[in-house]
């Protein structure tokens, strides 16, 4: 989704600008821009429809000069993606350029009024006309760009993250946020901007990230002030950053997603670690001890996510009442903030996001806290808005997810909502002590078992040429694995665009088995389970309507083997750890059919990776 990058400070800003914008790609765009103002107070912007680099193509030629900016990323949302609805936008007399995250709601009542008050357009977002409405105001009211910016945001309806500057003040961004994240990294003498830490990260690890309805004016050698848009002072304290350069670099893989997949191993050793003790018997979360009596006498969970996050929650679904005994229900964040849900005090509300940042989510969350449900949050990016919002939490500990399709994020939440169902388990007594004892040595076996399944990666490429040019996928799972042919099939659609559908393997004949003739690629995920039995029968009645089968199997299952077209041998683990497994095969097919279409892996055609709108 956009992006924003800004700099303030002694160097010159363009490099800073592009290089963030960059290191923005991964979220998804489709025009980038730059508003730079220069030694001699002129306010240019410069802006491109496409990619960075077709940015930096049209501004070799111009005068970048100046160490003050604000560059932007845009995933349309008002308008076509164009040079004219590429942000930043300048105000009517081009005196100010604004770029903005989000969606202005009331903008067409807004634009309007500043029609009919001469005010011209020349985009059709609703970005141009907060930055017009910040100009009217100015002039109407003769203050300074905080002060306009400050009415101005009284008067918007809806979401933003914005930074503003003004031709003629070289020494001072003004920037606000409300449901849309922003972060200001404090360097020395310096500052920076970002929509995440991303653009930052490699000048400064400290960092200062905005609440609701505040705006910071961040000015040269003095620290940031911060108000409320109703002009109460703010102090914040400054934080550090967690990631690391490293992450935001492919390290030798021609893709973020295929580093992301074979860094599973460690991201889930680091997701478990601090957690499980070192004698490998115990499993502590911090999050669970501190609210122990909620999680023991919690009458229901309800989990709120959206895409691959709520694939997670499906197998939290299987986890929490398997052993925490505790009914659960799996919602996507944007039905149940928009239906009238019952939540109840003793109701625990868990939202999953990789990102911390999606919208629905955080209007779900903001639902159930108003209902007074106790709300968990189990996220990836440190100090991203979910985790603030939430009464209590988990990190993943993944690391910085780039690849748009989520991947080690993945695992890493079903490995949090493993623990978290353990923790509970045992606190409750509702688990066998062997079976505690049992499931945690597995889980640690869990990385060196993923390595075992990446080293597949090759014969996986091999069996994803013969299915390259599939027009339609059917994925098949039962019990913990259904959630897994759901991921499956996302996976693929995402990245490769080809059709696929999940399916709990059973509803097959009621209904889509129609759609099976010995065109259709059926994966199957038949590992060892108390219902496996049950599995094969499903694909049998598959393979007699000559789908053909691709199965995820257990090493050495010779009744799959004989059944399958094709199929991939992983090691067994215990059921409820499987999806950890199963999902790794899946991930692998998903990427190569993807290459070998051509597509462009890490950043698919109208994806984003945090989606900040709803
Ligand atoms: C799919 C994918 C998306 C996200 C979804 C929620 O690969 O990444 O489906 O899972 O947009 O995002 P988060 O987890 O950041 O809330």
């Amino acid at each position: 989704m956009c992006g924003i990058v800004g700099y303030i400070g002694f160097r010159e800003a363009y490099p800073i600008l592009i290089k963030g914008l960059h290191r923005l790609e991964y979220r998804g765009y489709d025009s980038a821009g730059v508003a730079i103002i220069n030694d001699e107070n002129k306010l240019s912007v410069y802006k491109a429809k496409g990619r960075v680099k077709d940015l930096e193509d049209y501004a070799r030629d111009k005068n970048v000069t100046g160490t003050i900016g604000i560059a932007h990323t845009r995933w349309a949302t008002h308008g076509e993606p164009s040079n004219a609805n590429a942000h930043p936008h300048y105000s009517q007399s081009e005196s100010l350029a604004l770029i903005h995250n989000g969606i202005i709601e009331n903008y067409a009542v807004l634009k309007t009024q500043l029609i009919n008050k001469g005010y011209s357009f020349h985009s059709s977002t609703d970005t141009e006309v907060l930055v017009q409405l910040i100009e009217y105001i100015k002039q109407l009211n003769k203050c300074d760009l905080f002060a306009a910016v400050q009415i101005a945001l009284n008067q918007v309806v809806g979401a933003y993250a914005i930074a503003v500057i003004e031709k003629g003040n070289p020494d001072q961004i003004i920037a606000a946020r409300k449901s849309s994240p922003l972060v200001i990294g404090i360097g020395e003498g310096e500052f920076f901007l970002g929509s995440d830490a991303s653009p930052i990260v490699e000048y400064t690890k400290k960092v200062v990230y905005l609440d609701d309805e505040e705006i910071a004016i961040i000015k040269r050698d003095e620290d940031p002030k911060i108000f409320t848009i109703s002009n109460i002072e703010r102090t914040h304290e400054v934080k550090e950053l967690e990631m690391n350069l490293s992450q935001l670099e492919r390290g030798g893989y021609p893709h973020f997603m295929l580093k992301e997949i074979f860094e599973q191993p460690e991201t889930l050793k680091n997701c478990m670690s601090g957690r499980i003790n070192v004698e490998g018997t115990n499993v502590t979360l911090s999050g669970i001890i501190d609210h122990k009596d909620k999680f023991v006498n919690a009458k229901r969970i309800i989990i709120i996510a959206c895409g691959t996050s709520w694939h997670a929650g499906l197998i939290g679904e299987y986890l929490f009442e398997e052993f925490c005994r505790i009914p659960v229900e799996v919602e996507y964040a944007s039905e149940f903030r928009y239906r009238n849900p019952v939540i109840c005090p003793d109701d625990i509300v868990i939202a999953i996001s990789q990102s911390g940042e999606t919208a629905d989510s955080l209007a779900a969350i903001e639902m159930a806290r108003k209902a007074g449900a106790f709300v968990y949050g189990v996220c990836n990016v440190v100090g991203s808005s979910i985790p603030r919002n939430t009464d209590s939490g988990s990190y993943t500990h993944c690391g910085h997810e780039i690849g748009v399709a989520s991947t080690k994020a993945f695992t890493a939440q079903v490995t949090v909502l493993t623990m978290m169902a353990l923790a509970i388990a045992k606190e409750k007594n509702t688990i066998d002590e062997d079976n505690y004892h049992s499931i945690i040595g597995e889980l640690q076996n869990i990385p060196s078992k993923i390595e075992r399944i990446l080293k597949l990666s090759n014969e996986i490429k091999k069996l994803s040429l013969i299915f390259t040019y599939a027009q339609n996928f059917i994925y098949l799972g039962r019990g913990y694995n259904y959630p897994i042919a759901l991921e499956g099939a996302l996976k693929l659609k995402e990245i490769s665009y080809i059709h696929a559908e999940g399916y709990p393997a059973a509803e097959m004949k009621h209904g889509p088995i129609a759609l099976i003739d010995n065109e259709m690629p059926v994966v199957a995920i038949a590992t060892n389970s108390a219902i496996y039995e049950k599995v094969v029968s499903n694909i049998q009645e598959i393979k007699a309507r000559k789908g053909r089968i691709i199965a995820i199997i257990n090493e050495g299952d010779e009744t799959m083997k004989a059944l399958a077209d094709h199929y991939v041998e992983i090691p067994a683990t215990d059921e409820c750890l499987d999806p950890l497994l199963t999902s790794i095969p899946l991930q692998l097919l998903a990427y190569h059919i993807a290459v070998n279409k051509n597509r462009d892996v890490d950043m698919p055609r109208n994806l984003a990776k945090s989606v900040t709108v709803e």
